[in-house]
């Protein structure tokens, strides 16, 4: 019938973008979506919108980018977009350690908001910034990282929203995670 149709030709998936002020959320949405980055920073207020159309395995397919802030005081308007997430993206700064460890918190604010599914919701963990640090630097954070991402559950990427580098492989991957989940 014509709801199966429309659902063997559309499939939709959330994705919230999640992370400390000024990770470089808004700046990794905007390179995958505009492919284009800018050094101006501006604070996202409450939550961004996007919506990007993929192909995965030729089958049409809605990702649907929830791109909150990170600053302290919209933290209560942005946790009321987290349900109904299909994967959750923790952003972290590569400068900046501390963004890290506060990743556990990010992802607990999500489960929180989607209490009993979080088994069935993807994690991400995004190491941005790559182009700002060097070999040696990006090791240690990398190590860190890996940590991080077993006791989350998360799968690690490492990107540059500034250069490109893995952005679109990182939402590729996504897409391919969250589409049988959607
Ligand atoms: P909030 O919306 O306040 O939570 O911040 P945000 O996480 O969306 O950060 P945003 O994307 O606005 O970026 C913050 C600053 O970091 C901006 O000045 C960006 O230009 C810069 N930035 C973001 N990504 C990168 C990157 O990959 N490399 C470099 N060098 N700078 C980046
Ligand atoms: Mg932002």
């Amino acid at each position: 019938n014509e709801n199966q149709l429309l659902n063997v030709t559309l499939k939709v998936a959330k994705v919230v973008i999640l992370g400390d002020v000024g990770t470089g959320k808004t700046s990794l949405v905007n390179r995958f979506v505009n492919q284009s980055f800018s050094n101006n920073y501006k604070a996202t207020i409450g939550v961004d919108f996007e919506v990007e159309r993929f192909d995965v395995l030729d089958m049409p397919f809605n990702l649907q980018i929830w791109d909150t802030a990170g600053q302290e005081r919209f933290r209560c308007i942005a946790s009321s977009y987290y349900r109904g997430a299909h994967a959750v993206v923790l952003v972290c700064d590569v400068t900046n350690l501390s963004t890290l460890t506060h990743a556990a918190q990010w992802l607990q604010d999500a489960q929180d908001a989607n209490p009993g599914t979080q088994h069935d919701m993807m994690v991400m963990l995004v190491v941005n910034k790559r182009d700002m640090v060097n070999d040696t630097m990006f090791g240690i954070v990398e190590v860190k990282a890996r940590q991080m991402c077993l006791s989350l559950g998360a799968e690690y990427w490492a990107v540059s929203a500034k250069t490109g580098e893995c952005v679109e492989d990182f939402f590729r991957r996504l897409a391919a995670l969250v589409f049988n989940a959607a």
